[in-house]
């Protein structure tokens, strides 16, 4: 058994429907999942949802359901969500599941017993939409808190709480020793400045069943329910325990589970997040990791967040955009394609129906598809759709284009990864430019150099297919097919040039990206 590469995203809340900030984490998940893959390694790929606390509870009451049915009833929308998304997830957690419910009640008892936890009176506010306590310290100076904390209500009462105050010296230490656990670094100098300048309060990891009913019971006081945040963050290592990882199961010391073979998950290589909930896994997940006796993870990405328009997306304001909407009209490839060229993993984006318009018809259409659609067209034309002799002319092009990919890809520079990969898309299409195939097979003289470049454009074409798989599954499985070949595009070993076979006979070209009329904006 060996180390399986392990990489989770955020688990959504169900309260309402995805939108483009779920999609886009998930799809840049699946990439770099993908993408190892492809480079030969053992994934684990985990996402789900985050089904307990008060705002789930009011959704679901408001919508005069009780909250399992309700988060069935989304849960299994979600789950579509996830497919339309064309994601290769291993697992797919619910926060709700029997697996993981037993999980959180054993970590709870543990530390409970090895004394992390006290419990105290507290009087203040709290934010339902943020599940969180606020203190003075989080007023703006005219005394108000900030909208994102919507309803902020005033509450005194009795609850348990994770003792943090010891624990800020030794994480500060261990983020400045590992530069690349907080990803990019301008999160991880955020992190840093907070817990430089700040004092750790103590986490209230209860609530009241008298409040709040819907999370899960703490085991040692049935009076109260786990705090959403602790609960959820138990997913990236209970999924694991039902999978019988050997570090969580001796670490909680759970029984061995006898029928299948365990898989070794943890530590994580990666947690996917947004920037807004950056705290919660920088700082109260490390040392709940470390107060179970668990390593850390090796690292969190961050990525930020998109507007729309240079707006913020809300429900109230209607700003929003709807990921199966586009899909349905344009297709899920050119979808994943848009997210992750437009923004790298770090900073905020900006949605516009006009922006996504042109790098559809200029990178995907114009680009990449008619590429392919022409190289092909021309070998059926001129040379009955069967592959000439092998011919190099473009293999310098196209190594450099799949070492810098393979290299940006290893960083998850997934931005950078898909432009280097455009090189060669741009190289190719001026080759026919510079080429001329139409004119070379006008002219019987010129027969063996319209073979040697109908081979250097079919080969190109191939090895486009192989570097694009992880993120444009179904158009690189497309090019595979129509090229002819029957094996998957889904190993980067195959982006060695001159593995397009002499007497290959291809398949029937069709347009990958369809040219559409722009609708006015
Ligand atoms: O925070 N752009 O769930 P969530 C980019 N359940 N990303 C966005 C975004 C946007 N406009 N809006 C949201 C939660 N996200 C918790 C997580 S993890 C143990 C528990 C991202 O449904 C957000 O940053 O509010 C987060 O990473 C994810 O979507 C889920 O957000
Ligand atoms: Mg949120």
């Amino acid at each position: 058994m060996s180390k399986r590469f392990y990489i989770t995203t955020a688990i959504d809340y169900v309260n309402g429907q995805p939108h483009l900030g779920h999609a886009y984490e998930k799809v840049i998940t699946d990439v770099i999942a993908r993408a190892r893959r492809s480079m030969g390694e053992d994934v684990f790929f985990l996402t789900g949802l985050d089904e307990h606390g008060q705002k789930v509870q009011q959704v679901a009451v408001a919508e005069g359901k009780n909250p399992q049915a309700y988060c069935d009833e989304l849960a299994a929308s979600w789950k579509n969500f996830a497919q339309k998304l064309g994601l290769s997830n291993e697992d797919f957690v619910r926060t709700t599941e029997p697996r993981h419910k037993e999980i959180v009640q054993t970590i709870l008892s543990k530390l409970n017993a090895e004394g992390h936890f006290y419990k105290a009176t507290y009087t203040g506010f709290y934010s339902t939409s943020a599940e969180t306590f606020l203190t003075e310290k989080d007023r703006l100076p005219d005394g108000s808190f900030d909208a994102s904390y919507g309803k902020v209500a005033e509450l005194k009462e009795e609850n348990y709480y994770f003792k943090l105050k010891d624990q800020q010296a030794w994480l500060i230490d261990y983020i400045e020793k590992n530069p690349d656990f907080i990803v990019p670094s301008y999160r991880r100098n955020e992190v840093l400045g907070f817990l430089k300048n700040e004092t750790l309060e103590d986490l209230c990891i209860s609530r009241p069943a008298a409040r709040l009913t819907w999370g899960i019971p703490i085991p040692f006081d049935l009076n109260y329910v786990t705090y959403v945040w602790f609960d959820a963050l138990v997913n990236y290592i209970s999924v694991p325990a039902a999978h019988g990882d050997p570090k969580i199961t001796e670490s909680l010391k759970l029984p061995k589970n006898s029928g299948q073979p365990p898989v070794e998950l943890w530590a994580a290589d990666a947690h996917v997040i947004g920037k807004d909930i950056l705290k919660f896994h920088a700082v109260y997940w490390p040392i709940m990791l470390k107060a179970m006796g668990l390593p850390m993870p090796k690292q969190l990405l961050v990525h930020g967040w998109w507007q729309k328009d240079g707006q913020k997306m809300s429900k109230s304001t209607g700003v929003s955009v709807d990921p199966i909407a586009v899909i349905d009209e344009w297709g899920l490839d050119a979808f994943r394609f848009y997210v992750v060229r437009e923004l790298a993993i770090g900073p905020d984006g900006n949605w516009t129906d006009a922006g996504f318009q042109s790098r559809y018809s200029a990178e995907l259409a114009n680009g990449l598809g008619n590429l392919v659609n022409r190289s092909l067209s021309m070998l059926k034309k001129y040379r009955n759709g069967v592959v000439p002799k092998v011919s190099n002319e473009l293999a310098p092009d196209a190594d450099k284009a799949v070492q810098e990919t393979i290299a940006n890809l290893r960083k998850y520079e997934l931005q950078d990864a898909l432009a280097s990969i455009w090189t060669l898309v741009n190289r190719a299409n001026q080759y026919v430019d510079q080429t001329a195939p139409f004119k070379l097979a006008k002219d019987p003289t010129k027969a063996e150099r319209l073979d040697e470049v109908l081979y250097n454009l079919c080969e190109a074409c191939r090895i486009l297919a192989v570097l694009l798989w992880s993120y444009l599954p179904t158009t690189s499985e497309k090019i595979y097919q129509q090229l002819g070949l029957t094996d998957s595009p889904n190993k980067l070993d195959a982006a060695k040039w001159g593995l397009l076979k002499e007497g290959q006979v291809v398949g029937e070209p069709a347009a990958l990206f369809p040219r559409k009329d722009l609708k006015p904006t």
